[in-house]
């Protein structure tokens, strides 16, 4: 059982759902709405617990009403909380607009992610015992470099899901081990991605492909019904890291699978499907 430390986001995710997306100036009457809790952090944490893996939460809430609710839904799922600390203020929230072809968009208020700003000897102790070390861009940049670098005096694996894409120092490039991308990320990081040893490039319904020394995989498309994308990538990246010791091929056949599955059913972690969930997908996914 692969052993993973995610540092990273958690957010109460604020969910409007409605035929299409307003026009700017536009007022709109929507459809529904729904308050899931999601953070690209929290995500991955539960899809890799879900994949199967032992998995560590380093991340913080704020001092509100959702802070429980976000806490617990990592506690249910099996993810370790020790290291979850509390922030005064409130915490992280994403706002997000899910039209009927389950497309979405999203703005994120940081709000207790924020003050991720210090690791400290326990949350240290955590990446240096895990095989992978798993990070996006929802926290400040400097605590994942700090993650990173530990990891990589440890023998962590550093897998980096850059995204929200931004700017990075050259250093946190230089310790990425895998980092893993949409196609549109790709694009906007290709020169930084030249030097990291494994990438995996996400494609939405066309699959995955992976390059780096084990050569070049592709993983074909899931065929599913689309409610909502929401959380999809960080369903993948999550099953990734939890099978990435079984090789490229197996890896990704478990990350397209979960990450289609994610697009069933409304709300990012609310739809992270189970590891027997995907197995009894996998033969199928296999055979598009
Ligand atoms: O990747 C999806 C996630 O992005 C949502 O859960 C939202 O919280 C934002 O972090």
């Amino acid at each position: 059982m692969a052993r993973i430390a995610v540092v990273g986001s958690i957010n109460m995710d604020l969910v409007t759902t409605t035929g299409r997306r307003p026009e700017p100036g536009e007022t709109l009457l929507g459809r529904d709405f729904e308050m899931v809790p999601g953070g690209k952090g929290s995500n991955q944490a539960i899809a890799a617990r879900r994949a199967g893996a032992e998995v560590e939460f380093v991340g913080a809430v704020g001092a509100d009403l959702f802070a429980p609710v976000l806490r617990q839904v990592l506690d249910d799922a099996g993810v370790g909380t020790r290291q979850l600390r509390s922030a005064p203020g409130p915490s992280g929230v994403a706002s997000i607009v899910v039209d009927e072809t389950g497309e979405n968009t999203i703005i994120v208020i940081e709000g207790a992610n924020a003050a991720l700003t210090e690791l400290g000897p326990a949350d240290l102790a955590a990446v240096a015992a895990a095989d992978i070390l798993l990070c996006q861009l929802e926290i400040p940049v400097p605590t994942v470099l700090a993650a990173a670098r530990h990891a990589r005096v440890a023998g962590t694996t550093v897998l980096l899901n850059p995204s929200p894409a931004q700017d990075l120092p050259a250093e946190l490039w230089s310790a990425v081990d895998i980092a893993v991308v949409n196609a549109g990320e790709a694009e906007r990081l290709a020169a930084p991605l030249n030097s990291v040893a494994h990438v995996v490039v996400t494609r939405g319904a066309a699959g995955a492909e992976y390059r780096g020394p084990e050569g070049e995989v592709t993983h074909p498309g899931v065929r599913v019904e689309v409610v909502d994308t929401t959380g999809a990538g960080d369903t993948f990246t999550g099953a990734l890291a939890a099978h990435w010791h079984e090789g490229p091929a197996a890896a990704l056949a478990w990350a397209c699978t979960a990450g289609a599955l994610a697009t069933t059913k409304l709300g990012a972690s609310a739809a992270i499907p189970s590891r027997a969930e995907v197995e009894s997908a996998l033969p199928r996914a296999q055979r598009n």
